[in-house]
C-alpha cells in the first residue's frame, strides 16, 4: 500500500483550511495525511482507494459499521418530516421515542434522559446536574468532583477539569475550575485490596463530605489503557457515595451501547449509578448525540424544589434527526443481536490478542474486555526491559502510526501513561474481521520489534 501523496488537491486544501483535532502541525502537513472517503462494514477507503480495517470504530463509536442504509434512511425520513425543533418546553416524536428506549435499557430507576450533542457536553450536563441537585436540596456547599488519574472525560472546560490526563490540562490550568480532585485509578489494584476505591473515600473525607457533589468514573477506563476494575470496585464506589451523600456518575460515553456486551457497562459491573453519560455509539456515530440518564427520584426532587428546574440547555440537545438515528441504531442493535455478538466473540477476541502477546516480546500486557483492548508495549518482555524514553518518544511520535498505515490498520497509538495500542472495532465484527485484525496487528508488532532491534 502506498502512502498518500502530499500533492493531491484535497490534501493541500485541507492543509490550507482545516485545523485538525489533537494533531501536531508537522504531522498534519506530512504525507501521512489521509482523506477517508467512504466506508463499508468494518472497513474504510481513502481517496486513493486504499482499504483500511477500522479497528477503532472511528473513535469508539461507529459500532454498527460503515455504510448503513437503514440509518441513512432514518435520517432522511426525519429531515423530510421535521428537520429541527428544540426541546425547550417542547418535545418531538423521535426525541420521545429515543428517550423511552434508552430509559428501558438503562439499569433500574435510571429513567430520565436529558439530551446534548457530544460526550464532553454529556459530562458537562452530569456535572451541572449534580450541582443543581444539591443546590435544589439546599446543600449549597457541595461543588467538588472527584475523578481519577489518566481519565479522559472530554475537552470543554468543565469536562477538561475532571479529565486526568496532564498534558491535555496543563495549558488550560488557569481556566479550569478548582473543585476537582484526582485520585488513583484501578491500575494494579486487586479485589482483595480495593485500594483505588479507598482512595475515593479518603479524598471525600479529607475534603469534607459536605463539599463534595459527585464522583465520576468510566466503568472501564480508556486513559492508561483498558483498565478493567477489580471485582467489587463499583459496588464499593456505590457504598461510599451513599455513605457521604455524594452522587455517583458513570461516564459511559465509550462503555455504553454495547462496547462491553451490555447496553450499559454499569449493568455488567452490578451497579446503579445516579447518573449515566452516553454519546458516540447511541447513534453508531451517524449523528452527533449525547446525553445523561438520571435516576428518577433525583429529577423529581429537583422538580419539586423551590428551584424547580434543571438550569441547563442547548439548541441542538435532542435534535430530531439525531434522535431518529438513535432509535434506528437501537432497533438495529436489538434486531441484529449486536450485544450477543460481542459477548459470543469476547473470549475468542481475547485469546487472539493473548496469542499475539505470546508471540511478540514487545507486548507487555493485554488489558480489556468485550470489544475494547489495550496492548501495552515494552522493549523486551523476555528480558524484562522497558522502552527507553527515546524509544517511547519515537514510537509515539510517528513510528507506530507509520507501521499501522502500512498494515492498513486503524487503531490508536496511545501515550497516556505508557506506550500502548488501543483496539475497539465495530461491534458487528465477526470471526473473519477479527482474524484480519489479528493478522494486521501481527505485522505491526513484527515491524515494531524490528525497529526496536535497530533494523527499522
Ligand atoms: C469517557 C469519555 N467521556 C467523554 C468523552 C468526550 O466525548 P466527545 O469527544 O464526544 O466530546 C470521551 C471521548 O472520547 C470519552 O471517551
Amino acid at each position: 500500500m502506498s502512502l498518500v501523496e502530499s500533492s493531491t488537491a484535497q490534501q493541500s486544501r485541507a492543509h490550507r483550511h482545516m485545523v485538525p483535532h489533537f494533531t501536531k502541525g508537522a504531522a498534519w502537513r506530512s504525507n501521512l495525511l489521509g482523506v477517508i472517503e467512504r466506508g463499508e462494514g468494518c472497513y474504510v477507503f481513502d481517496s486513493d482507494g486504499n482499504r483500511y480495517l477500522d479497528g477503532l470504530a472511528g473513535l469508539f463509536c461507529t459500532n454498527l459499521g460503515h455504510g448503513r442504509q437503514d440509518l441513512a434512511a432514518a435520517a432522511a425520513k426525519q429531515m423530510e418530516q421535521l428537520g429541527f425543533y428544540p426541546t425547550w418546553g417542547w418535545a418531538t416524536p423521535p426525541a420521545i421515542e429515543a428517550a423511552a428506549m434508552i430509559a428501558e435499557v438503562a439499569p433500574d430507576d435510571l429513567d430520565e434522559v436529558f439530551f446534548v450533542s457530544s460526550g464532553s457536553e454529556a459530562v458537562e450536563a452530569a456535572l451541572k446536574f449534580s450541582r443543581n441537585y444539591h443546590v435544589a436540596r439546599g446543600d449549597e456547599g457541595r461543588y467538588k468532583v472527584i475523578s481519577r488519574e489518566w481519565s479522559y472525560h472530554g475537552t470543554t472546560l468543565g469536562s477538561l477539569s475532571v479529565t486526568g490526563v496532564p498534558k491535555f490540562r496543563k495549558p488550560f490550568l488557569p481556566m479550569l475550575w478548582d473543585g476537582t480532585r484526582h485520585v488513583r485509578n484501578t491500575y494494579g489494584d486487586t479485589a482483595a485490596e480495593l485500594a483505588s476505591a479507598r482512595a475515593v473515600e479518603d479524598m471525600i473525607v479529607a475534603e469534607g463530605p459536605e463539599t463534595v457533589a459527585a464522583v465520576i468514573a468510566e466503568p472501564v477506563q480508556n486513559g492508561r489503557g483498558g483498565l478493567v476494575p477489580p471485582d467489587g470496585y463499583w459496588p464499593e464506589l456505590r457504598r461510599i457515595c451513599d455513605r457521604y451523600g455524594v452522587l455517583l456518575v458513570a461516564d459511559e460515553v465509550i462503555c455504553g451501547f454495547g462496547r462491553f456486551g451490555h447496553w450499559f457497562t454499569s449493568e455488567r459491573f452490578d451497579v446503579v449509578p445516579d447518573i449515566l453519560t452516553f454519546a458516540k455509539g447511541v447513534t453508531s456515530a451517524y449523528q452527533p448525540l449525547g446525553g445523561i440518564v438520571v435516576r428518577r427520584p433525583l429529577v423529581e426532587e429537583v422538580w419539586e424544589s423551590e428551584m424547580g428546574m434543571y438550569m441547563h440547555g442547548s439548541t441542538f440537545g435532542g435534535h430530531p434527526v439525531a434522535t431518529a438515528v438513535a432509535v434506528a441504531t437501537m432497533t438495529a442493535m436489538r434486531d441484529e443481536g449486536v450485544l450477543a455478538n460481542v459477548l459470543g466473540n469476547e473470549a475468542g477476541f481475547r485469546s487472539r490478542l493473548d496469542g499475539l502477546a505470546d508471540r511478540h516480546r514487545c507486548v507487555k500486557e493485554v488489558r480489556g474486555l468485550g470489544y475494547f483492548y489495550a496492548l501495552e508495549l515494552m522493549a523486551d518482555r523476555h528480558s524484562g526491559v522497558e522502552l527507553s524514553s527515546t524509544e517511547a518518544a519515537g514510537l509515539q511520535g510517528g513510528v507506530l502510526a507509520g507501521f499501522l498505515r502500512r498494515a492498513g490498520l486503524l487503531i490508536r497509538p496511545d501515550d497516556r501513561g505508557a506506550t500502548m495500542l488501543t483496539i475497539a472495532p465495530p461491534l458487528i465484527a465477526d470471526d473473519t474481521v477479527l482474524d484480519d485484525l489479528t493478522d494486521r496487528l501481527a505485522r505491526v508488532l513484527t515491524d515494531t520489534e524490528g525497529w526496536l532491534q535497530g533494523d527499522g
